[in-house]
């Protein structure tokens, strides 16, 4: 099955922002120094959003103290508060982010430790950001934690949740592109039915789509949440699960173009590794793992070759070796952070 057209399908190509100074738009550095890991404002922001899988992502990702590192899904800076922490006075840390309020939020970290600086963009564009900060021959280490943050969810005015009302929005970059709304309010039934089948696997997606239809124009998350509750019988093996949540997912990953992204990024942060630098992938659900897990395959195993030809990893066109297998929350994580049950970290290393 085809996915439709999207609505503003060129955006992933543009060029992040950057303000008239030359600089990135929210990007500076500023000197310090001493870094207060522990608390302050720098640990409040980061209660906001706990790091998943954060002891893996330690153990898996940072190889060398120094160097070049990534997060190119920065949120509240758990993971690369953590990171920094491990790092020495000469590295240096690239942090990355589609949601402008991500950004401002990182400014508390750019001010307090100078290896950090923030770029207000997604992380497609990672090779333009990267080429900006001055950053010559790869980075050590690059963290993709993909998906919506705490904040992100847990601000109904962002409309991304089904629990409380808000404005039906859902996009991470609230300065670009169109609301769930607008897009609900516009799209065919057939297209609205496809994307939440696609990018929820709901089984439901034809009757859901003639409610939203029947129902427009919506304005609000509840409105939505609502018309889904009323298609979709409650999972009587579950039901802690809200029978919105497999839609809510999908209109988001649609409005965002999540799957693009995952795609061209994963391509992008691999080119920007040096050779034995390592990419690490936090997903939330089976689908971007199942995305992860084939493009990991696809640099890491040779193609199918006679058996005992003598040619080396580079003439069999392996570029990269899998470190370990997929990774999920431990039970004592699981106890603190259920939103972890759900994620899974993959790492691979460019081996040349
Ligand atoms: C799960 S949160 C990351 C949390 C972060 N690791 C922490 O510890 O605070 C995902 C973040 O990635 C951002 N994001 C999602 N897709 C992105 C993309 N394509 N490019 C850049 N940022 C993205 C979201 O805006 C959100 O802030």
């Amino acid at each position: 099955m085809r996915i439709p057209p999207h609505p503003f399908a060129d955006l992933s190509h543009h060029r992040y922002r950057r303000s008239s100074s030359g600089t990135s738009n929210l990007a500076a550095t500023v000197q310090s120094e001493e870094v207060d890991f522990g608390g302050g404002a720098a640990k409040a922001a980061a209660e906001d959003h706990i790091p998943v899988l954060l002891r893996e992502v330690l153990h898996t990702l940072i190889q060398s103290d120094s160097g070049v590192y990534v997060d190119g899904t920065y949120g509240r800076g758990g993971h690369c508060r953590s990171m920094l922490a491990r790092l020495a006075s000469d590295a240096q840390m690239i942090g990355l982010d589609r949601d402008p309020e991500a950004v401002a939020a990182a400014q508390g970290l750019v001010q307090a430790d100078s290896r950090f600086s923030i770029f207000h963009g997604r992380f497609s564009q990672l090779a333009d950001v990267l080429s900006d900060a001055g950053v010559v021959g790869g980075a050590q280490g690059i963290l993709l934690d993909i998906g919506v943050s705490s904040p992100q969810l847990d601000d109904a005015s962002r409309g991304f949740s089904f629990n409380a009302d808000g404005p039906l929005d859902m996009r991470m970059d609230p300065t670009e592109g169109i609301s769930a709304a607008e897009w609900l309010n516009v799209a065919a039934e057939e297209d609205i039915a496809k994307v939440i089948f696609i990018h929820g696997e709901e089984r439901n997606s034809r009757r859901i789509a003639k409610n939203i239809v029947a129902a427009r124009p919506l304005t609000t998350t509840l409105e939505l949440a609502d018309i889904v509750e009323a298609c979709v019988p409650r999972n009587r093996n579950n039901m802690g699960k809200h029978p919105a949540t497999k839609t809510f997912q999908a209109i988001r990953i649609f409005i965002n173009e999540e799957d693009r992204e995952l795609r061209e990024g994963l391509q992008h942060a691999f080119a920007a590794l040096a050779v034995g630098g390592r990419l690490a992938v936090i997903s939330f659900h089976s689908l971007e793992d199942r995305q992860v897990k084939h493009v990991f395959r696809g640099l890491s195993r040779p193609p199918s070759m006679p058996r005992r030809l003598p040619v080396r990893h580079t003439e069999q066109g392996i570029t990269a070796r899998l470190i370990g297998k997929s990774m999920k929350a431990q039970s004592d994580e699981l106890a603190t952070n259920p939103r972890a049950r759900s994620a899974t970290l993959r790492v691979i290393e460019r081996i040349c």
